[in-house]
């Protein structure tokens, strides 16, 4: 490995199927990366591993080949490749195997947007590796002391170490209940598991398997994302049939808060931004939204009120009560809204209409840059968050740190994150956002005239409410000590765990 440098701590190995810069579709991505560096910097020696992916494979520095993995029963050879992400002194592992990740685009889906049909061979194969790793190769002279999985892409690797004596503590984090990775029982028998799996205290799920259960029910801890939606995820409304087994695993299971990653979202620091600034010169956010109108083809109007969105166009986001809230939002006049994404082809369609329809007040940009997502969270005034159901979300957390007034249902880690404005909360400077609680778009129509009120009426305190979100200690420092605690508690269940074995 070309960092090997151990700098004491735990060794842990971080995995994913996505992380950014490497391949991006979501949040995901953004925690893989920043998450384990947070922890190098707390002295844990932690390792990221993905597919090798051909856009990964472009992007990783020093990449080299380590070791010939030599599996059976796979579609030709499997080796481990290694090197560092480009922009950080993260070391990356890359699972090489052509015939299952040698494809451009989306890590899922093919080009007409469908998940790729050998997705459970893709990542049961992905599995295979990460135990092969966590139970040491002779050829890495590196063994992970715990092993991180994250979302059911990962799932089966903790079921097939649970069998193993000298396996490391696996810690599994769930970063959406509703992407479970489910199959029916012809694919279970194509995957030749063993039978003894398809069973309730295995990975079957109501007759069909499930990934993502495999990572839940043999995990030593369990998480997710932020406090409020572990609470949620016990539920019935929220938990996607899998309530009942989170709630089974007791304090096994629970919520800790993502962070972002302050090197790359800072708006002192960021080269995408047309002008950068702080909480001192908040008056300098105006270029970005100069240069955010240009971007987007609108009319270029310091004076106008900026609405931005990011985010995977799907039904969980909310995007329906945007198109919902339109014609009342743009009747306003002097209001414009930008948006990007990919992701349901109807809603894009229905965006894409509207657009057109009101072109010097929406425009749309389909696709993911990520560029384009700094401008939007610098140049715009507020940013807009309906999700029905959020495990964290970051952006709202991005457009805290970005002065930018973020408006969120209160779900999951939005309620967590972002401090609704009263009277109260803006004379204790704690207020950040605005939040409403139906899932329709007359509440978020309540929310935002709130929003332009104070906006309109308000300015000083407007400004202040900007100042508290940039404020807000957003960073990862806090979590990844909540991270390091939660290995600890792993490695002590399972030395627990294999001592009683062994008695
Ligand atoms: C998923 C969730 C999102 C979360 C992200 C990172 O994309 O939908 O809420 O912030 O993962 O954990």
């Amino acid at each position: 490995m070309p960092l090997s440098i151990a700098p004491g701590g735990q060794a842990v190995l971080f995995a994913s199927s996505e992380a950014h810069p490497l391949i991006k579709t979501g949040g995901l991505a953004d925690v893989a990366a920043s998450l384990p560096a947070a922890l190098r910097e707390l002295g844990q020696d932690a390792r990221l591993i993905i597919p090798a992916y051909p856009q990964a494979k472009r992007l990783v520095r020093e990449l080299r080949v380590l070791s010939e993995l030599g599996l059976k029963n796979t579609q030709g050879p499997v080796s481990l490749l290694g090197g560092l992400l480009p922009d950080r002194d993260l070391p990356v592992y890359l699972v090489e195997a052509p015939a299952y990740f040698c494809r451009e685009g989306n890590p899922y889906t093919d080009v007409s947007g469908g998940d790729w049909g050998d997705n459970p061979e893709r990542f049961l194969l992905f599995a295979r590796v990460l135990a092969r790793v966590a139970l040491g190769l002779p050829t890495l002279d590196w063994r992970p002391d715990v092993l991180h999985c994250n979302d059911w892409q990962t799932g089966l690797a903790p079921v097939f170490l649970n069998s193993y004596e000298e396996r490391p503590a696996t810690v599994f984090t769930v970063h959406n209940l509703a992407y479970q990775g489910v199959f029916d029982r012809a694919t279970f028998d194509r995957l030749a598991l063993p039978p003894a799996l398809w069973s309730i205290g295995g990975i079957e799920f109501h007759q069909r398997m499930s990934f993502l259960k495999g990572g839940i029910a043999f995990s030593d801890r369990i998480n997710t994302v932020s406090p409020n939606y572990a609470d949620e995820a016990r539920t019935a409304q929220y938990g996607c049939g899998l309530d009942g087994l989170l709630r089974q695993l007791g304090s096994r299971f629970r919520g800790i808060l993502n962070g972002i990653d302050y090197r790359t979202w800072d708006p002192l620091q960021d080269v995408s931004l047309a002008q950068n600034y702080d909480r001192d010169s908040l008056e300098l956010k105006a270029t970005n939204k100069l240069a955010l109108q240009h971007h987007f083809d609108l009319p270029e109007d310091e004076h106008c009120l900026v609405l931005g969105h990011i985010g995977r166009l799907v039904e969980q986001k909310g995007v329906d009560l945007i198109l919902d809230l339109l014609p009342r939002l743009l009747e306003q006049g002097n209001i414009q809204l930008v948006v990007q994404g990919e992701g349901d082809r109807a809603l894009e369609q229905r965006l894409l209409d509207q657009a057109t329809q009101h072109p010097s007040q929406l425009s749309v940009r389909i696709g993911y840059d990520e560029a384009r997502a700094h401008l939007i969270e610098a140049g715009s005034d507020l940013f807009l968050m309906p999700s029905r159901f959020e495990p964290c979300g970051l952006n709202q957390m991005y457009s805290l740190r970005y002065g930018t007034v973020p408006i969120v249902r209160r779900t999951g880690g939005l309620a967590d994150t972002v401090v609704d404005t009263t009277a109260d909360s803006l004379a204790s400077q704690e207020a950040t956002g605005f939040l409403f609680d139906e899932a329709n778009a007359e509440a978020l129509w309540g929310a935002l005239e709130r929003a332009l009120r104070l906006y309109h009426q308000e300015p000083a305190n407007w400004r202040q409410l900007m100042q508290n979100g940039m404020t807000k200690d957003l960073s990862w420092e806090a979590s990844a000590k909540r991270y390091q605690a939660f290995y600890e508690e792993a490695l002590q269940s399972r030395s627990e765990q294999a001592a009683a074995l062994s008695a």
